[in-house]
């Protein structure tokens, strides 16, 4: 039977750190409000001279290498993303000519940080409909440019960076197991950002009311998530006929430690069995589960025949699970 295999990962991330302590310079918080509430202490902020496809590049040449794969083998490119270089073209095509996969086709999703899990899915029905056989699966965000630093309710969240998968045509039970996919636009304006787009076009206006930097209502969102990550994460399960107890590794979105911690606990999975990342990078949005994986699997975490599960949730609203026998 032929599946699709992770065989790289690769992450980058911008070498600035900002800390919750420089934030505290820059709007009315505090290092242990921001710490007890979500669990974040520092993110990584992009430079000048640096974009969602140098992060995206980068972690794509790491997996690329782990892999063992030429970016020529390439059919597909997939970058989710949120803050692409342009409006257009994709952040993939940038990619794609920064690597020299000159045969792959590649575009871009939008579905916010669940898009990493949405291009997974994606890929994974091309390889196994036979459409491509190699692709490139990568969440890649620079959020500190759609970031409005002086509003204490968001700024203090996010980060930038990017995470990458090579993934295979593989033969036998390693692989993508199953993925499920879900969205509901009727809560689109829980969290979005407002201008740039067709409604609020990128001129004065839109500059002098605010309107390029995300806005997000967090406390509805929290409570969507916790439901909409635990829902997904047991429809993985019970497909594939397991129990949270067959879970090796839980590599959940990385958007706040409390709402990791309460599917961990809705899931009863121990603590040693949920990758948190965040507390170095915040939300990385898109980026955050492919950026954990990475981390996890050269870390040593994942060993093969272990299952793994990635649970995501984001903007739009949409969110989704991928459960993987590595
Ligand atoms: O990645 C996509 C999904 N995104 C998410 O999942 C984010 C989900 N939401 C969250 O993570 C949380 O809702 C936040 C971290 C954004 C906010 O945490 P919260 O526990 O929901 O806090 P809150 O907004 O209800 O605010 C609680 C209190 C308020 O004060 P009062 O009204 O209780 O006196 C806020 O004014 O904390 C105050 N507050 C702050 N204090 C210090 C809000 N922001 C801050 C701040 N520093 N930065």
């Amino acid at each position: 039977m032929t599946r699709t295999r992770i065989t790289g990962t690769g992450s980058a991330v911008p070498e600035n750190i900002r800390t919750n302590f420089d934030l505290e310079k820059m709007v009315d918080t505090t290092d242990e409000w921001i710490t007890t509430r979500t669990g974040i202490r520092e993110r990584r902020i992009a430079a000048e001279g640096e974009y969602t496809s140098t992060f995206a590049t980068r972690a794509a040449e790491r997996a690329l290498e782990m892999a063992g794969v030429a970016a020529e083998e390439i059919d597909l490119i997939i970058v989710a993303t949120i803050t692409a270089d342009f409006p257009f073209p994709a952040t993939a095509c940038l990619v794609q000519s920064n690597l020299g996969a000159k045969k792959a086709a590649a575009f871009d999703i939008a579905a916010a940080c669940s898009g990493f899990v949405y291009g997974l899915s994606i890929a994974d029905n091309a390889i196994r409909g036979g459409t491509a056989r190699k692709a490139l699966v990568i969440g890649a965000e620079v959020l500190s440019r759609i970031i409005d630093w002086t509003d204490r309710n968001t700024c203090l969240l996010f980060g930038d960076g990017a995470g990458a998968v090579v993934v295979e045509a593989c033969e036998g039970e390693r692989g993508i197991l199953s993925t499920h996919l879900h969205s509901d636009g009727s809560y689109w304006e829980l969290l979005y950002q407002p201008g740039c787009g067709s409604r609020n076009p990128a001129v004065q206006q839109t500059l002098d009311e605010r309107k390029i930097f995300l806005v997000m209502q967090g406390n509805e969102v929290f409570k969507l998530a916790v439901r909409a990550m635990e829902d997904a994460a047991l429809q993985a399960l019970e497909t594939n006929r397991l129990t949270p107890s067959d879970i090796s590794i839980f590599i959940p979105h990385q958007a706040n430690r409390r709402i990791i911690d309460a599917i961990g606990k809705r899931l009863g999975l121990g603590a040693d069995k949920v990758y948190v990342n965040l507390d170095r990078y915040g939300n990385t949005s898109a980026a955050s589960i492919p950026l954990a994986l990475d981390e996890a699997n050269r870390g040593g975490r994942i060993n093969e025949g272990d299952i793994v599960l990635f649970d995501a949730f984001g903007g739009g609203l949409t969110w989704g699970s991928a459960l993987v026998r590595w």
